[in-house]
């Protein structure tokens, strides 16, 4: 079933990095893995967290969004993606949390939605409990990708999803590290891909085998 007309119009006004087919093809994957808990790295403004949210209330599941709201390198002033209008005018930083909490307030999904604020960094040292979803859409540099996977997808139980984006193959359509995750996802046996829709790769936790640390480029 396809989110609300009203929760899909929000997602659409609310600022973000993820296309309609993407957003649809991500609520579907999440909708499948069923009750439990949820977790999606990278917030920016919520647009993803509507689809997750709407998908979450589906099948009575939690999601927990991590984001330190203060943007990535390609969100800084004078670089791609900078978005001055959210900048906060007091600290001449960016801080997208008040957009979040206006879309969760606009969404009305407070009941299946939790945001923490912090670092992926520091969320991954104390990060425990077993996930059915992970949607990993934070930082992407190699190092903090690659860190996200390891600090959290260790936790997705066999049989659970892991859904990348911006995973883009062709160096000439984006950078690499996502697609990187997802190599050593596959790689490794540990995952096995279920489906793709754009830049957004579905993966299934196949083996327990533990995930390990150290990078990998292929
Ligand atoms: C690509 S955006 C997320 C887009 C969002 N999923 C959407 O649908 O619009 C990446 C987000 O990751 C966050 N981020 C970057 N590095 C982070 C880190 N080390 N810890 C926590 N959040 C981080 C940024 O603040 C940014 O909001």
């Amino acid at each position: 079933m396809p989110i609300s007309e009203s929760l899909a119009k929000l997602a659409d006004q609310t600022k973000g990095f993820l296309p309609a087919d993407e957003a649809g093809a991500l609520h579907d994957a999440a909708v499948l893995a069923g009750p439990g808990i949820w977790l999606e790295i990278g917030t920016y403004c919520g647009k993803s967290t509507v689809y997750l949210g709407a998908a979450a209330q589906t099948v009575d599941a939690q999601l927990i969004t991590v984001d330190h709201h203060h943007g990535s390198e390609e969100n800084q002033p004078g670089w791609e993606w900078h978005d001055e209008s959210l900048v906060d005018p007091s600290s001449g930083q960016l801080d997208t949390l008040p957009s979040l909490r206006r879309t969760l307030r606009l969404a009305e999904l407070d009941s299946v939605v939790t945001p923490v604020v912090g670092d992926t960094a520091a969320v991954g040292r104390w990060w425990s409990t077993p996930l059915v979803f992970l949607f990993l859409d934070g930082n992407h540099t190699e190092e903090i990708a690659q860190h996200d996977y390891e600090a959290f997808a260790q936790h997705i139980v066999v049989g659970g999803t892991l859904a990348v984006h911006d995973v883009f193959p062709d160096p000439a359509d984006g950078g690499q590290p996502p697609w990187h995750v997802v190599v050593r996802a596959v790689d490794s046996g540990i995952f096995e891909q279920v489906s793709a829709c754009g830049s957004l790769r579905v993966l299934r936790r196949v083996s327990a085998q533990s995930i390990g640390s150290g990078t990998h480029t292929p």
